[in-house]
């Protein structure tokens, strides 16, 4: 049966990573006889921009019929002035986050050796690194009510702004991440990491609580717990100690990026967004670099092996996604790199270049 992949460019970067993504996809589906079909919409501030909001109709009702969905990044300082925060280009991704139920965000953080020399910390520190972050992304503070901005009436602080915010988590909520995290960690090193702040905070007092309940299901996996302060001072102390860690929205978004930076190139790290049957949104976890968006610099390997992940998790097509991925691994080896990963006596390529070269690995793979 044919399978509906929707490609959702977004904003800045987004439409050139993503173009080289989908001659990937291309590529692959020729090779290996995908029964796959492509169709595109528009998020974000491009969508804006077309339709006067960050999520419109026709795309959400493309994105609930399609098996899955491939973005490249939303957002930028053109749309950051916007005074309704509804209407804010992060509304259209948390939007189809929150209305398609995809609460697993599975966030690997690998190094690749070839980029060994890229990170921040020492070779030592970082060489062989390969953990998986498990970030709850429909709830907790993000998505809490009450929220908003309002005056204060009476008292010493009558007339004066307040801004709130509610940071809540149901059992079932805490319940089905965990159930993913544990899955995870049974797959892979079997160690999980639930990462809170129950020192202090009474919702996650309940995270550790049923974290504690769900582990008595997966007695093969051995579940620590760690303050969030802690975990992201042993994500750059010795970020090989982490196998799977799971932790809520908030400090998930944190600590993802550390871990992302302790490969050398955020540029590279692919990400899924799963429901509970496995439909999911793929993304790269880098934004949108609006900065260097239009000058064909932009690094499209997060997006390739994010459409990898896709084939893997919500196509169930691993030979393709295995093949993607060996074709990343061709390409550096070739010493091929974008302006993000550059390093001496390597041939720095362009967004296009980096494509074709991927395409190229690719199509010269036997199948
Ligand atoms: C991410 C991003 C988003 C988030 C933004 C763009 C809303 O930082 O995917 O990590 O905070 O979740
Ligand atoms: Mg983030």
């Amino acid at each position: 049966m044919t399978q509906n992949v929707l490609i959702l460019p977004g904003d800045g970067i987004g439409p050139e990573i993503v173009t080289e993504a989908v001659k990937v996809l291309e590529t692959a589906k020729q090779k290996f006889n995908l029964d796959i079909e492509l169709d595109n919409a528009l998020v974000g501030g491009s969508a804006y921009d077309e339709f006067g909001t960050p999520l419109p109709e026709v795309t959400m009702q493309k994105a609930e019929k399609a098996d899955a969905i491939l973005l490249g990044a939303v957002g930028g300082p053109k749309w950051d002035e916007l005074e309704d925060r509804d209407l804010r280009p992060e509304k259209g991704l948390l939007g189809l986050r929150s209305g398609l139920e995809l609460f697993g965000n599975l966030r690997p953080a690998i190094l690749y050796p070839q980029l060994a020399d890229a990170s921040s910390l020492k070779p030592e520190v970082v060489s062989g690194l390969d953990i998986l972050i498990v970030r709850e992304l429909t709830g907790g503070i993000y998505f809490g009510k009450p929220r908003g901005i309002r005056t204060i009436e009476g008292g010493p602080k009558d007339g004066e702004r307040e801004g709130y915010n509610t940071y809540v988590y149901s059992e079932s909520e805490i319940r089905r991440i965990a159930k993913v995290a544990f899955e995870s960690a049974q797959k892979r090193g079997k160690k999980l990491c639930s990462v809170d702040k129950a020192n202090v905070l009474e919702v996650t007092v309940l995270w550790r609580e049923i974290m504690n309940e769900v582990a008595k299901d997966y007695p093969d996996v051995e579940l620590s717990h760690m303050y969030v302060d802690n975990a992201a001072m042993q994500l750059v102390r010795a970020p090989k100690q982490f196998d799977v860690m799971v932790t809520g929205n908030m400090f998930g978004d944190i600590l993802s990026d550390a871990a992302a930076m302790l490969t050398g190139s955020i540029g590279m790290l692919p990400s899924a967004s799963l429901d509970k049957n496995n439909k999911g949104m793929y993304e790269p976890c880098h934004g949108s670099a609006p900065d260097i968006a239009g000058q064909g610099i932009a690094n499209p390997l997060a997006t390739i092996l994010s459409a990898a992940m896709m084939l893997r998790y919500s196509l169930n097509e691993s030979a393709a996604a295995d093949a993607i991925e060996k074709a990343v691994s061709d390409v550096l080896d070739q010493g091929l790199r974008t302006a993000d990963i550059y390093s001496d006596g390597m041939s720095k390529v362009s967004t296009a270049e980096m494509g074709a070269a991927v395409v190229a690995a690719l199509e010269n793979l036997s199948a």
